[in-house]
């Protein structure tokens, strides 16, 4: 039987092309992304991304960082496809965030944009201590994520699916600041903003910045 997780994967999937579409623009959250690059280490070498989706971020931190080596993961190999078309230089990859520990190396830069509302708690928890094991040290994490009490997970429709629903998962700003911490990162930057979907809805997202403690 599919679990919810799986589901979500294929309509994000099935829905690469009208996910790429409505998300291409990343203004709303340029702010905490020239923030992240802004408190970047010197020099960025190598960078991590999860959940890459059709390339967005990934574009961003391509122009910051021309030099450095990119790899960015995503379990929908659609979505991959996309990104790859518009970045060739980028090492995509089809791959689960929760099975970055085979890659065994570290990076000077993670960035995880809206890819913790797809995992559990318990695969949350999991992820932040392998990302922590995967960056060098003074280097850099970017988290960003709906924020909210894990009894409202469920499925919800999207402003990119159709009449397809995705499973979401929500997570507590303090809950993912007391995990980077436990995991030897401080937090750098943490704030909320409302995020309105184009049916209204309000929702509110969390975007976390932390760093790598070097010793
Ligand atoms: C909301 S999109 C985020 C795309 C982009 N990072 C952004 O911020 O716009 C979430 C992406 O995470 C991917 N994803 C969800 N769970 C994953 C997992 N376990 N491993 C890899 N990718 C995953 C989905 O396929 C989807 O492309």
């Amino acid at each position: 039987m599919k679990e919810n997780f799986d589901i979500s994967v294929q309509r994000f999937n099935e829905f690469a092309d009208e996910f790429n579409e409505r998300f291409k623009n990343i203004d709303s959250y340029q702010v905490h992304l020239d923030l992240f690059v802004s408190l970047a280490p010197e020099p960025v070498s190598s960078i991590l991304e999860l959940g890459c989706g059709p390339g967005n971020i990934t574009g961003f931190l391509h122009g910051h960082f021309p030099d450095a080596q990119i790899t960015a993961i995503d379990l929908a190999p659609r979505m991959i496809e996309i990104a790859r078309r518009s970045l060739p230089s980028v090492d995509f990859r089809v791959m689960d965030v929760r099975k970055i520990r085979a890659l065994k190396r570290q990076f000077d830069l993670v960035m995880c944009s809206f890819c913790l509302p797809f995992l559990s708690a318990e695969d949350t928890q999991k992820l932040i201590v392998d990302c922590a094991a995967q960056i060098s040290p003074g280097g850099l994490i970017y988290i960003s994520t709906m924020e909210g009490d894990s009894d409202n997970a469920g499925f919800e429709p999207t402003s990119f699916s159709g009449d397809s629903e995705v499973f979401f998962n929500y997570h507590l700003k303090a809950s993912l600041e007391e995990l980077l911490r436990e995991a030897g990162i401080e937090i750098e930057h943490s704030v909320r903003q409302d995020y309105q979907a184009p049916d209204g809805r309000i929702s509110t997202d969390l975007i976390l910045i932390g760093r790598k403690r070097r010793g």
